[in-house]
């Protein structure tokens, strides 16, 4: 299904690996780093969104815009588009570019700002991919939930590189009625809920 990537895709996918493994090595202060997803997580990612059921298709913490270029493959292959919030205006230039070097504007749209402050607009998520600060995952899983549809899929990343500080919402996760939860030992780990039949 997403063989072969398009090369203007692959092209930039390619530069924003390589410029994200030079950060973790060449002292780039942590507000500028990509902390980008590594490769495989992208296509976990694209094939879970491919699967998920009618509903927005949105993405909180887009940085220079790698994870997004995965779902786009998603989007292309399902006719559908992603919405991405990224806060800071540098990480929303380099996503600008991204977008458009990559040639997929036309399945993305990108939301500068707070996440929090947006998803009101949203009540029908079919697929969300969280990956902002660790701290406010909790907010985000309380706000994500009940506007998932039935069979909505929410996917927040480093459930195992950050679980001391995620215990307490990977522990609530796993014992909510609303959701089918678990921990995928994939990259730095993807707390994958599925909504339940609910209401
Ligand atoms: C780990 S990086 C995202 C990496 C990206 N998903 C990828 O794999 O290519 C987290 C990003 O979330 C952004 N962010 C943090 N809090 C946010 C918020 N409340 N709303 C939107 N973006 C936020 C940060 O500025 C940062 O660029």
């Amino acid at each position: 299904m997403f063989h072969p990537i398009p090369d203007a895709i692959l092209a930039r996918m390619r530069e924003l690996e390589e410029r994200d493994g030079r950060d973790r090595t060449d002292g780039t202060p942590r507000p500028a780093r990509l902390r980008q997803i590594p490769p495989e997580t992208g296509k976990f990612l694209a094939i879970l969104a491919a699967s998920s059921p009618a509903g927005a298709m949105i993405e909180i913490g887009t940085s220079a815009g790698y994870s997004a270029l995965w779902l786009t493959l998603a989007c292309q292959a399902t006719g559908r588009s992603l919405t991405t919030f990224e806060v800071l205006s540098e990480k929303v230039a380099l996503a600008r570019e991204t977008f458009a070097a990559s040639g997929v504007e036309d399945v993305v749209t990108l939301i500068a700002g707070d996440a929090r402050q947006h998803l009101a607009a949203f009540d029908r998520i079919g697929f969300c991919f969280l990956d902002a600060e660790k701290e406010v995952y909790a907010d985000y899983y309380e706000a994500v939930v009940p506007r998932l549809v039935n069979g909505g899929l929410l996917v927040a990343d480093n459930a195992t590189s950050h679980r001391e500080d995620l215990q307490p919402i990977l522990d609530r996760a796993l014992a909510d009625p609303r959701v089918d939860a678990l921990i995928v030992p994939i990259g730095k780990g993807e707390l994958v809920c599925r909504k339940r039949n609910w209401e």
